[in-house]
């Protein structure tokens, strides 16, 4: 019997990721094969990650998964395509210490629990199944030994929801689409790692936001059946648009990086309104951050900040250097002040040291900011902006192997 009563348990932590060009439309439902190679930069898991931990053991009667502490169904096609996946490719496993030994083959019968948490706010909209799924796949990979490396498992993770194969990768990230019907080289690939472009800064506005969103999945669904410029986006403009990006990335050049970034970003929201019936994801406080980015880059004559939106009202603001972010917080700060009872350690999270930077230490210094001169009648827009978050490019995923971190109990393989 003794044998029987060990658990092994491995922790992971992934990043979420923001496309700069969009992934929207599937060729394949349920391989989830893409119409179109997507780019995306991978955000620091500081700030903003899933934190995974999977554990097996014989005593296990079923798969098992809990999501910031409730239990959810893994039967949803999505998952049970990961968890075959991976299980087709598990190694065999001996840890002597704890008497542990695992046939290859023996892993078709064991149950798995899986306990997973975001860091951030998952009702916030931003992009929690990219890294919830990459963090899946990655963990039993590791407690699973298997031996494929991180694009191959972009394979698997692209199979829980698309945007997910590129949380695989830190720094920029491609995703191509691939030709195999099989979905094999549906994978991602990284561009460059987080270091090539270490003083990007990236503020994400959380846009408060009443209505419920339609989900990617049927929006893209609907825009592959009814959007003629769906079509021509994917043949003709993201083909060249990848290679400029890839350039812009590869050169730095922050110019055409933020002019690809915004016009792609654009043109996606374009065939939202383009797909019967139209999609409205944006609303209007993201239309007042466009015009307010849109009006200090003229001015400056060159691109300071690029903006790109997902599935959602909020802004993801990428700025060229510290000094851009410094100057793009302040005018944040004017055009969308906390309301009155937030304070302004919990409405800028995440780097602060920004917000050092702009000389604003509290709610005092947000009301004495100066309107931005380009903007003309500037008005102050108090609550429709939740909260902001200040982050940059970050790395890809890790193990953790503080077990005081893990999610489930070593004994039982239960949520703590
Ligand atoms: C607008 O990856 O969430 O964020 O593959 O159906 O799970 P499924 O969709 P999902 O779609 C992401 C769409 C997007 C653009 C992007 O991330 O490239």
């Amino acid at each position: 019997m003794a044998e029987k009563t060990w658990v092994r348990m491995v922790t992971a932590q992934t990043p979420t990721n923001i496309a700069v060009i969009k992934y929207w439309g599937k060729r394949d439902e349920t391989l989830i094969l893409p119409v179109n190679d997507s780019i995306s930069v991978t955000l620091d898991p500081a700030h903003l990650c899933t934190i995974t931990t999977v554990a097996v053991s014989p005593s296990f009667d079923q798969d098992r998964m809990w999501l910031n502490g409730k239990e959810i169904s893994l039967s949803g096609g999505r998952y049970q395509n990961c968890l075959r996946e991976i299980r087709a490719r598990a190694c065999e496993v001996e840890d002597k210490e704890k008497g542990i030994k695992i046939a290859k083959n023996d892993w078709e019968k064991l149950h798995v629990h899986v306990a997973s948490y975001n860091n951030f706010p998952t009702a916030a909209g931003l992009a929690s199944s990219a890294a919830g799924f990459a963090c899946l796949v990655f963990a039993l990979a590791k407690l699973m030994k298997a031996k494929e490396d991180n694009s191959e498992l972009s394979a698997i993770a692209r199979q829980g929801s698309g945007s997910a194969c590129r949380s695989l990768f830190g720094g920029f990230v491609k995703w191509i689409m691939g030709k195999a019907e099989d979905g094999s080289d549906s994978l991602a690939v990284q561009l460059v790692d987080e270091k090539h472009w270490d003083e990007l800064v990236i503020i994400i506005a959380v846009v408060s936001s009443r209505q419920k969103e339609t989900s990617s999945t049927t929006g893209m669904r609907d825009s592959v059946e009814t959007s003629l410029l769906l079509q021509h986006r994917a043949k003709e403009v993201v083909p060249k648009r990848i290679k400029q990006m890839e350039e812009a990335i590869k050169n730095r050049d922050f110019g055409s990086f933020a002019q690809l970034t915004c016009a792609d970003s654009n043109q996606f929201h374009a065939v939202c309104l383009d797909t019967c019936p139209p999609i409205f994801y944006m609303n209007d406080t993201s239309h007042r951050i466009i015009s307010c980015v849109e009006k200090w880059n003229c001015s400056e004559g060159t691109p300071q900040v690029a903006y790109t939106f997902d599935a959602g009202p909020n802004a993801v603001l990428i700025a060229h250097n510290r000094k851009a972010a410094t100057q793009l917080i302040q005018k944040l700060l004017f055009c969308f002040p906390p309301s009155s009872d937030a304070d302004l350690n919990s409405y800028v999270i995440g780097d602060k040291s920004i917000l050092k930077d702009a000389g604003i230490e509290d709610i005092e210094d947000v009301e004495a900011l100066p309107p931005p001169p380009e903007i003309k009648d500037a008005q102050r827009c108090k609550g429709d902006v939740s909260y902001f978050i200040c982050t940059k490019p970050g790395r890809g995923p890790d193990l953790l192997s503080d077990e005081s971190l893990a999610l489930l109990h070593p004994e039982t393989g239960l949520p703590k």
